[in-house]
């Protein structure tokens, strides 16, 4: 009988702890995540040397729970697939210390995986991997990082473009905290919105109408969502917080979704994949299905429990890389707080 293939993927790149177990190509058989979302609150952001402390704390909790789900002994494990790469720095260091342990107790192979990778074939978890047809578009829009690409081929990944300052999560994350709203923005900006109208106000994205690029500029949309409340305020003017909400979500997705469309005409590629936290919104989710029938292309989505961070993708990731890539890392690796551009 064949033996099975078993990839533990270790997650730790800000501030969630996540471990997870994979069976050879294509089976998830545990997905354990620590949230130290609570631990934030109360800073209203997260702590980086708080968020390393507590994946110090946690990781090996973790690690037992991901094998006694998986109903897996650490002696099975085939391969770790860790992230290294980008992050808060003392936080993936705490994921790789631990993985280059584990490969020298257990003598078995280590790979790092790009974290961006991972969001980017997370709409692939729990499917077979020969589902995945290439060449697709892939778009990742997170916390830190909007970006779009062309996949040629599970390593033939190019940027085509992406944001030249801030990310569309972090303006969510800035606008929610300008509207009083609880860390995490993003969630809890889309559930304000759902009672405003987003038609109200007009908020402009960077590089939105540039038809040479398809790249964009966040960083002055949650400027501009400031100096209205402002004026608002200086002049003793009524607003709905509902308002600005709906209508920022609707001018940030409006933007993001028009640079979506030119990459499928230039590119002329009609399945695109999206991944990380922005892509939970359901509003984002409708709204770009809707122009995707327009303009007569497919999208997928992860499930939504994999669209924020977790283990689940850097497990599939990794063994993509070892098994078809042949990729091998040496045990002496770094991490790097900003993502290398080699996937
Ligand atoms: O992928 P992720 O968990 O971590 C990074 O790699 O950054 O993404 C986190 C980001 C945060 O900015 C969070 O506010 C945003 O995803 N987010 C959302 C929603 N859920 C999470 N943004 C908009 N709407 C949501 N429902
Ligand atoms: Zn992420």
């Amino acid at each position: 009988m064949k033996k099975n293939f078993y990839t533990l993927g270790i997650e730790s790149s800000c501030d969630e702890t996540s471990i997870s177990v994979f069976k050879n190509d294509s089976k998830l058989l545990s997905n354990v995540v620590y949230s130290q979302i609570e631990i934030h609150k109360k800073f209203g952001g997260v702590v980086p040397e708080v968020a390393s402390r507590n994946h110090l704390e946690k990781i090996n909790f973790v690690f037992e729970n991901a094998l006694k789900k998986a109903k897996i002994k650490a002696s099975e494990i085939s391969l770790i697939a860790v992230s290294n790469t980008p992050g808060l720095i003392g936080s993936l260091i705490i994921g790789a210390s631990f993985a280059k342990a584990l490969s020298l107790t257990l003598n078995i192979p280590l790979i790092t995986v790009n974290h961006i990778k991972g969001h980017l074939f997370s709409s692939f978890i729990n499917k077979k991997l020969t589902e995945i047809k290439y060449p697709f578009l892939g778009v990742v829009i997170s916390g830190g990082h909007t970006q779009i690409f062309t996949l040629k081929s599970s390593k033939n990944i190019k940027v085509i473009g992406e944001t030249k300052d801030d990310a569309i999560g972090e303006a969510f994350d800035k606008v929610a905290r300008v509207l009083g709203l609880p860390y995490p923005g993003g969630i809890n900006l889309e559930k304000l919105a759902l009672k405003g109208d987003k038609n109200k106000y007009d908020f402009k994205v960077g590089l939105e109408d540039d038809l040479s690029t398809l790249n964009l500029s966040f960083s002055g949309i949650k400027t501009g969502v400031i100096n209205r409340l402002n004026s608002f305020k200086q002049k003793k003017i009524k607003y709905k917080k509902e308002d600005i909400a709906a209508s920022f979500q609707e001018c940030a997705f409006r933007a993001l979704i028009k640079k979506i469309n030119m990459a499928v005409k230039i590119s002329k590629l009609k399945n695109v994949s999206i991944g990380g936290g922005v892509s939970n919104n359901m509003y984002f989710r409708k709204m770009i299905l809707k122009s995707a029938k327009k303009n007569n292309y497919n999208v997928v989505f992860p499930k939504r429990i994999y669209t924020q961070d977790n283990a689940a993708m850097i497990s599939l990731v990794g063994y993509l890389d070892y098994k078809i890539n042949n990729r091998r890392t040496n045990l002496n690796f770094d991490c790097y707080s900003k993502s290398i551009k080699s996937f």
